[in-house]
């Protein structure tokens, strides 16, 4: 049997829907050996339990280009050596080798360089974001709006289309990745 302990941050609801439904993938799942899977909020998470898992995962959607909450994997680098340990990020941005590497580098420094990273797509809804997100939202596209097309990238050219739509694109194929990554022997 294995333990996996999910942390997640997720301001809008879509990192959780994910935590969510990896754990319902790695317990169903009657291929391989038996997982057992915890999920906790980055906010309520408590460093003494680490000691009780074989694998930690962290979850966190990215934020003009951060990851949000990556920072408790940092603080915790010492803690989780040994542990088999992955990021899965969340963002509106379509699958993009070149884009997701520069995420990668922007977020994991040279000691969690050669934790892996997996990538979820997300949800968009602008009727549910703070002002301040709007507000922020708004001067994004406004940027991009003003670059020639053949200069912006995929999360850009998604940031465009998607001005005053709702957009939901999460699917449970985006976590088949790292179930295969989790179940490794
Ligand atoms: C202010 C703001 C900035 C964002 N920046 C990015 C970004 O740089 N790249 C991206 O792919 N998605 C970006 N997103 C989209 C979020 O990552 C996406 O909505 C995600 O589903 C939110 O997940 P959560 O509800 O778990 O926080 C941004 C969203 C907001 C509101």
């Amino acid at each position: 049997m294995s333990r996996v302990l999910v942390i997640y941050k997720s301001k809008y609801g879509t990192t959780k829907k994910y935590a969510e439904m990896l754990k319902g993938e790695l317990e169903s799942s009657s291929a391989g050996k038996e997982i057992i899977c915890d999920i906790t909020e980055a906010e309520k998470f408590d460093r003494t339990v680490l000691g009780a898992y074989d694998t930690v995962i962290f979850a966190g959607a990215v934020y003009a280009g951060g990851i949000s909450g990556i920072s408790m994997l940092k603080k915790n680098r010492d803690r989780l050596k040994g542990k088999r340990t992955a990021v899965f990020c969340v963002g509106v941005s379509p699958y993009d080798e070149k884009a997701l590497e520069e995420v990668k580098k922007r977020n994991l420094d040279s000691e969690l360089r050669d934790v892996p990273m997996f990538y979820g797509r997300g949800t968009w809804d602008e009727s549910r974001m703070t002002f301040r997100d709007r507000i922020m939202c708004r001067m994004l596209q406004k940027m991009v709006a003003k670059q020639s097309p053949e200069k912006c990238e995929p999360w850009m050219k998604e940031l465009l289309s998607a001005v005053g739509k709702k957009c939901d694109w999460t699917d449970r194929k985006y976590l088949q990745p790292l179930c295969v990554y989790i179940r490794q022997e």
